[in-house]
């Protein structure tokens, strides 16, 4: 960790972030529009690279409407063979860079029939069906407690404001449970119907863990789904990764819009 942070305040010139942004697939433009300084996570010590199209793999940090940001273009998935705990080391570096506030965004399939692709939702609850939790292992008492409260994960004071940008914006928001499985495949429209029974709105393959640890570290957090798809058995039509793609990318414009007023509202 010394090593990652020595190598990141020197290429940053002690650039001191207070909002963290982890974009997600097909979204990762608002880092392209933002950048002052980009860093490949290939170039930075152990980082992991991101091998998943759609997903760039790059550090940028950036000055938006007055607050200083560190952006990751793109993620590192579990269901890329890397464990928990090395695709949730860059929310522990942004915690030690300094960083109060992160926002997690993805792309998810609707669970909740009245969604519609290209619908937002903030995340206001999760349910972990990963079936393993980043902070196993040893604990490191200087980010965080053994047994860390996650009554509040998704903060209600993050929502509002969120409410209010969307508002000013007259943008419509959907509020839901984000439920995330380990992927790599899409569900079957039978773990889409158990889903349903046991409360989530949206399913996915990433953003929990990042939040455990998140929390865990004492930082803010507000998620935000760009709804892709009906999820598996929702809708006749079978799911690929294109078409997640294609429609995040119907969705960037008013993403780019909300995430940049959040941030200024911040
Ligand atoms: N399931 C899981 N992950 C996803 C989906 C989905 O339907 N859409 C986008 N990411």
């Amino acid at each position: 960790m010394e090593e990652t942070i020595e190598f990141l305040r020197a290429k940053t010139k002690n650039f001191t972030p207070e909002i963290g942004l982890i974009l997600g697939s097909g979204l990762g433009e608002f880092a392209d529009e933002h950048c002052d300084i980009a860093i490949p996570y290939s170039d930075i010590p152990n980082f992991i690279k991101s091998t998943v199209k759609g997903h760039k793999g790059r550090l940028v940090f950036a000055e938006i409407n007055g607050k200083r940001v560190v952006m990751m273009q793109g993620r590192n998935h579990y269901y890329e063979g890397h464990t928990m705990q090395e695709i949730t080391y860059p929310v522990k570096v942004m915690k030690k860079l300094g960083v109060k506030t992160l926002i997690l965004t993805n792309a998810a399939g609707a669970v909740n029939e009245t969604y519609k692709p290209s619908d937002l939702m903030l995340i206001t609850d999760h349910i972990n069906n990963m079936g393993t939790n980043p902070l196993l292992g040893a604990n490191d008492e200087t980010l965080g407690e053994r047994f860390p409260d996650m009554s509040e994960i998704y903060k209600k004071k993050l929502i509002t404001l969120a409410e209010t940008c969307a508002e000013k914006l007259g943008i419509k928001l959907q509020h839901g449970v984000y439920l995330a499985n380990s992927g790599p495949s899409y569900e079957t429209p039978a773990e889409i119907r158990m889903a349903r029974i046991i409360g989530a709105d949206a399913v996915g393959m990433s953003t929990v863990p990042e939040a455990i640890v998140a929390n865990y570290c004492k930082m803010d957090v507000l998620g935000i789904s760009c709804i892709s798809n009906a999820a598996s058995g929702v809708s006749e039509s079978s799911l690929s990764h294109e078409e997640v793609i294609e429609v995040t990318n119907q969705s960037k414009s008013k993403f780019k819009e909300l995430i940049s007023s959040i941030i200024q509202a911040l």
